[in-house]
């Protein structure tokens, strides 16, 4: 909750204390572009000891509560039938209702399983919008991906409170266009990542999945940002304003056929796993877990993780945990626009998405606007974000690139990790680089990877704008790192 102070203003008031720290270092920023020139100008390859702010990513890096350390302690190391895995199963059945569990180490790990037991070759896999891994799995497969998010989700400033909605006459359209036995299945990703982590409502997807159900096609819920999505639903979606989290999330989990998670995010620990309500789809994915993952009872996860896992869940049913991502990415959102910098709106979860299509307008799209924002971003403040624009996307078949729809540079904000001055200074440093914009100039590839190439890709600045822009930043702050 907002919490008002004697001006009126209202802040999002950290309700927790920090009990154990990490030290940050924050290079100078000539040292700055050295380190991003080694790193091949890509964010992904910087190392950590280099980065002030990480904010590449809320995976794995989600401040855990005492509850969950003290879990820990007493996991169960048994390779078959472990304790633990019956205490996790039974978290899980508490939240999400009657399901049959499946472990796996984390989330593409499940869309693995999930695509290899149910995306036969030439099949359409419906959904609101892609995420990286889940198309890679599919297409791997022998699928497409159709996505049928509706049009406002691909602007980048919009009133709309749930973004991530599918468009129903799409979907409807799009099952007659394929045949229903052409579609794998329909997914529907929560706090949907690459648009701006932008939510979808229930009462959206309780219609998509009746149409889907009624065309006899299989459902699949993307769980990994629920939380986000679930305090978007108290927030925003009237009829869920007085029911209590657990209601909502009992009901998202019996809604779906299959639902699987990133525990990277949904937990806050680092694993994954898929449930089902049907034994029979329980048992079509079985034998995949020990294939790839370990055995059924830990299913590539460290018992341990598993642990925290349950009682990570159980906590993501209360606000008060809940709530400060998308409150500080609102927070921080907020303080850009009133700099004139371009953000997504409505602020959704994950993180603050800044639009480098406008932001960097000056560049040609082929020299990569948000990568190129990435690295001015690192070397205006040492804070790590994430290109989420045509450098995440592979190139299409015949060579040329696949243009994204929007060019965003995403700014996690995992959580209960940073403070609100943290926060403050992201949004200092972010106006300098607007101020200065006309600086930042382009990218190009110096080594590129077929699938996936944003992870291990090298780029080169093609002029050397980052020696220019680190001296403008000596000239305007002086000693200050
Ligand atoms: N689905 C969604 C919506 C995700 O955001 C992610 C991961 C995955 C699936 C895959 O899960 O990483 O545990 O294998 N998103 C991370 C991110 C990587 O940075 O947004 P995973």
């Amino acid at each position: 909750m907002p919490i008002q102070f004697r001006s009126g203003e209202c802040i999002p008031l950290e309700m927790h204390k920090v009990r154990m720290v990490q030290r940050l270092n924050l290079l100078p920023v000539e040292d700055r572009v050295k380190a991003s020139q080694e790193a091949g100008n890509n964010t992904f390859l910087l190392k950590n000891r280099d980065v002030f702010l990480d904010m590449l990513t809320d995976s794995g890096v989600n401040a855990m509560s005492q509850e969950q350390y003290a879990a820990m302690m007493c996991a169960d190391d048994s390779y078959a039938g472990s304790e633990t895995f019956y205490r996790l199963e039974a978290a899980i059945r508490e939240v999400f209702g009657n399901v049959h569990f499946l472990p796996a180490h984390q989330g593409r790990a499940c869309e693995n399983i999930i695509s290899q037991t149910f995306v036969k070759p030439g099949q359409t896999a419906i959904m609101n919008y892609h995420f990286t891994t889940t198309r890679a799995h599919i297409v791997r497969n022998g699928g497409k991906v159709a996505e049928i998010v509706k049009k406002e989700g691909l602007k980048v400033k919009s009133d709309l409170p749930f973004k991530g909605d599918l468009d129903l006459e799409l979907l409807r359209s799009e099952i007659k266009a394929a045949g229903a036995e052409n579609v794998a299945f329909l997914r529907i990703e929560a706090g949907t990542n690459l648009i701006g982590g932008q939510p979808v409502s229930v009462a959206n997807m309780r219609e998509a999945v009746k149409i889907a159900k009624g065309a006899g096609i299989l459902t699949v819920f993307d769980a990994s940002l629920l939380s986000d999505n679930l305090y978007f639903i108290k927030t925003r979606e009237k009829e869920f304003a007085g029911k209590p989290l657990g209601e909502i999330t009992l009901e998202l989990g019996s809604l779906f056929d299959v639902t699987y998670f990133s525990a990277r995010k949904l937990g806050c620990v680092r694993g994954g796993g898929i449930f089902t309500p049907r034994e029979d789809l329980y048992n079509a994915m079985l034998a995949l877990v020990p294939l790839y993952e370990g055995f059924i009872t830990y299913g590539g996860m460290s018992v341990r993780e598993m642990e925290a896992l349950a009682v990570g869940l159980r906590e993501s049913l209360d606000m008060g945990v809940i709530e400060q991502t998308p409150m500080f990415v609102e927070a921080l959102a907020r303080e850009l626009q009133a700099a004139q910098i371009p953000v997504v709106t409505p602020a959704g979860g994950l993180g603050c998405h800044v639009d480098a299509m406008e932001f960097c307008e000056h560049l040609p799209k082929e020299q990569y606007r948000a990568g190129a924002l990435a690295v001015a971003a690192y070397i205006a403040g040492g804070v790590r974000g994430m290109e989420r624009g045509t450098l995440s996307e592979d190139r299409q078949a015949d060579g040329s690139e696949r243009i994204a729809e929007m060019e965003l540079l995403r700014l996690a904000v995992p959580k209960r990790v940073f403070t609100l001055s943290q926060i403050k200074y992201v949004a200092d440093r972010l106006t300098w680089l607007h101020e200065n914009r006309r600086l930042i100039g382009g990218l190009k590839f110096t080594f590129e990877p077929k699938i996936l190439r944003f992870f291990f890709g090298r780029l080169q600045p093609l002029t050397d704008w980052p020696q220019k822009l680190a001296e403008k930043f000596r000239k305007d702050f002086g000693e200050s790192l």
